[in-house]
């Protein structure tokens, strides 16, 4: 796909996903269930998005993503679900240029973005939400969604509508300072504001986090509403069941390695990942 084009109007998307080869999973002696690299290479062909053995970490001699592989195809939503500390965030951080990658390679489109800056990401139609901060808690809704468009900023009016056709909350209360919104809408002005700059992929850290039921429920809606209006979505997320249901695919992250990958509905049915990584996420909770 070219990313120079930023149309992403009728296009359609291949959601077609790797079956996973039960054969591929080594038992590790850490109680991981790695996945042999042979999956991955063979799904990642041809991905929108993909990082390749990714070395990162925060301090140095500590790495945090020991050989970490990730793809997400054009148009898919993308799931990461793990324990607490697995590294997810970091794996989203290190594709998103905010965290130097030691070793490996990001691609995005064919291209080669490997610790490219945020704002050059950004640029090509990269989208990021962080896990918290993620509005300008001074600033009205409106204001929020303009430092969305700061790089074009004529085009504010176009997304805006489109933003709003989304959020239409969002659009009522334009006037409103963010830090008086709650979590939830909080969480809506993040991805509203990722979404000023049309991006082709939005990486999302926990969007549910800290909302109750009911403003969950509304988060993984719009999720779901984003990507079916044609942007491929990877979504870390803590309330893995929920992710996973609806996710095209998803990751199991445990100690900075890959565990699994499958379609999302499949590792909910899966034993394996039902007794390492569900029921702990779930006991939890
Ligand atoms: N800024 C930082 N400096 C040093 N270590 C960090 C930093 N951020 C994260 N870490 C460490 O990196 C590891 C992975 O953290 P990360 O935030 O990626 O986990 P996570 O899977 O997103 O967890 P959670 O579900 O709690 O958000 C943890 O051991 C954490 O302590
Ligand atoms: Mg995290």
């Amino acid at each position: 796909m070219d990313l120079s084009d930023e149309s992403t109007g009728g296009q359609t998307f291949d959601l077609t996903v790797a079956a996973v080869d039960e054969e591929a999973l080594v038992d590790d002696t850490a109680g991981v269930v790695a996945v042999d690299r042979s999956v991955h290479l063979a799904g990642a062909e041809g991905a929108l998005l993909r990082a390749d053995e990714i070395v990162a970490g925060y301090v140095p001699g500590v790495d945090i993503l020991n050989s970490t592989d990730f793809y997400a195809n054009e148009g898919e939503l993308v799931g990461i679900i793990g324990p607490n500390g697995a590294g997810k965030s970091t794996l989203v951080k290190a594709i998103f240029g905010l965290l130097k990658v030691r070793s490996g390679t990001v691609t995005l489109a064919g291209k080669n973005i490997t610790n490219t800056e945020p704002h050059r990401l950004v640029a090509r139609g990269l989208g990021y939400v962080p896990q918290t901060n993620n509005v300008f808690q001074r600033l009205t809704i409106e204001e929020n969604l303009e430092m969305g468009t700061f790089l074009r900023p004529e085009r504010f009016r176009q997304r805006f509508e489109f933003v709003a056709e989304l959020f239409p909350t969002l659009a009522q209360r334009r006037r409103q300072r963010a830090g008086s919104l709650s979590g939830g809408e909080r969480q809506m002005v993040g991805m509203a504001r990722a979404l000023m700059m049309e991006p082709h992929v939005l990486l999302l850290d926990e969007p549910s986090a800290g909302l109750s039921p009911m403003l969950q429920d509304e988060v993984f809606f719009q999720t779901k509403q984003v990507n079916a209006a044609g942007v491929t979505v990877v979504m870390v997320e803590q309330n893995a069941r929920r992710c996973l249901q609806i996710c095209d695919r998803g990751y199991v992250l445990d100690q900075g390695r890959n565990a699994y990958t499958a379609p999302g509905t499949q590792l909910i049915e899966d034993p394996k990942v039902v007794e390492l990584y569900l029921g702990t996420l779930a006991r939890a909770r």
